[in-house]
């Protein structure tokens, strides 16, 4: 599928974006374990969390939707998951195929672990490796380095592991895995990570301490109770509208219904750093998690460097950002994030070279990327890649580039924001230059 998007003279309205990607995940594989009956507003459907939901199935859980955004999941508790008799596919989800590794590790039975050509190729020993150290029986190609990944489960016991890599993911699967293990578990990042598991987790009754960056889970064979929440709606959709309003000259746009867990808000430190306009209003608590309607204004926006504890606080929003360093006054430096290039495309190469195809003049470093606007983007023919983000990333490019933009793969949104394209169109409807 190809979108046209073209510069428009005012954007102004209201976004209610899609609930939030990692706490879907985690809502619908947590309760799966807990024991009773969860019911799940706001629960994202994109192709990424549908992938969680199919795993879950082939593992015999029980689940049904109860509205158009509403799961309902049955939890089995400890040991309600069957063997399941074919592959699990998690299509182009690392957090599934990641968080699934750690609770497969520990269940006792076989089970294999795929997904799409993008997943296949991603870095997989990060979690492997700690998860072999608990006691794991996981092979995989490249002798596990890469999927699909089989696992033969196993009793494992706890472990004291530093992350190399500040990833949620893996230590979210280690916490899973540390849920079924003999003894404690700790678990020490590099930089703080987004923390949705650790809260729903506490939430469920687990015995989960705490430090600054650390987490140890106590296992001692209790069950979970089952959750039901509303999940806020996702701060890495909302940033395509922020750092569109930003760059806008004439706009205000308000994002409804935000989650603005402090692990998840670098986007928003970011902007303002760079001089952007941005409201938190109406701020309240949905479950565990804090969540704000945002409504951003245009700005004049200055360059700024982005590196250290940051990074993994934007991880996602960090191709964005290299858009608003094309925009902004001065030099914008995107450094310390090399995992960038582990992500669903390098993201480092893919962004820099279609900001280039847009006229941008961007340099690439080893881990990141270096820009100096203010620079004049015109429209052209691009494409996603089938990454989700950058075709989003591109879709906010083409408004703000002179004359007309094409983006190809532009059915990549489905991943995480199936109605991005819709949403876009409305925000700039009847504005058009
Ligand atoms: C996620 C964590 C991040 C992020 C991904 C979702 C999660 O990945 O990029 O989109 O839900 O835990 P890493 O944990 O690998 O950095």
């Amino acid at each position: 599928m190809r979108i046209r998007v073209r510069n428009v003279t005012a954007l102004k309205g209201e976004i209610t974006p899609p609930g939030d990607k990692s706490i879907s995940h985690r809502a619908a594989i947590l309760n799966s374990i807990a024991q009773g009956r969860a019911l799940i507003e706001n629960f994202q459907r994109g192709a990424d969390c549908l992938a969680t939901l199919a795993c879950l199935r082939e593992l015999g859980v029980e689940w049904a939707w109860r509205g158009e955004d509403l799961l309902e999941i049955d939890g089995g508790g400890r040991l309600g998951f069957n063997e399941p008799s074919r592959p699990l596919d998690c299509r182009n989800s690392g957090t599934t195929m990641r968080l699934l590794a750690g609770l497969l590790a520990a269940q006792p039975f076989f089970s294999v672990l795929t997904g799409d050509r993008s997943l296949r190729s991603r870095p997989m020993a990060r979690v492997v490796e700690p998860l072999r150290q608990m006691g794991a029986a996981i092979d995989g190609r490249e002798e596990g380095k890469r999927p699909p990944l089989a696992i033969r489960g196993a009793s494992l016991h706890g472990l004291n592991y530093s992350l190399p890599v500040a990833s949620a993911q893996v230590k979210s699967a280690l916490l899973l895995a540390g849920h079924f293990a003999d003894g404690k578990t700790t678990i020490e990042e590099p930089s703080p990570t987004r923390d949705h598991t650790e809260r729903m987790l506490e939430a469920m009754g687990a015995a989960i301490t705490r430090g600054e960056r650390s987490v140890t889970v106590d296992p001692q064979g209790y069950e979970l109770s089952s959750l039901s929440l509303r999940v806020p709606g996702d701060i890495s959709a909302a940033a395509f509208w922020m750092v569109l309003a930003a760059l806008h000259p004439e706009a205000e746009i308000r994002v409804a219904g935000v989650g603005v867990n402090p692990t998840r808000t670098g986007i928003l430190d970011a902007l303002r750093i760079m001089g952007a306009d941005i409201r938190l209003e109406n701020e309240r608590v949905w479950g565990a998690e804090p969540v704000a309607d945002l409504v951003t204004r245009s700005s004049r926006l200055k360059g700024t460097t982005i590196g250290g504890d940051l990074v993994p606080r934007a991880i996602d929003e960090l191709p964005l950002l290299a858009l608003a360093g094309c925009l902004a006054e001065g030099e914008t430096i995107i450094r310390d994030a090399a995992e960038l290039r582990a992500k669903e495309s390098d993201r480092i190469r893919t962004t820099a070279s279609s900001l280039r195809r847009l006229g941008g003049v961007v340099e690439e470093t080893a881990d990141g990327l270096v820009v100096r606007g203010p620079q004049n983007l015109k429209g052209s023919v691009v494409s996603s890649g089938g990454d989700h983000r950058l075709g989003m990333m591109l879709g906010i490019a083409g408004v703000l580039a002179q004359g007309e933009t094409t983006i190809g793969r532009a059915n990549a949104v489905e991943v995480s924001y199936p109605w991005f394209w819709r949403d876009l169109e409305v925000i700039s409807a009847d504005k058009r230059q």
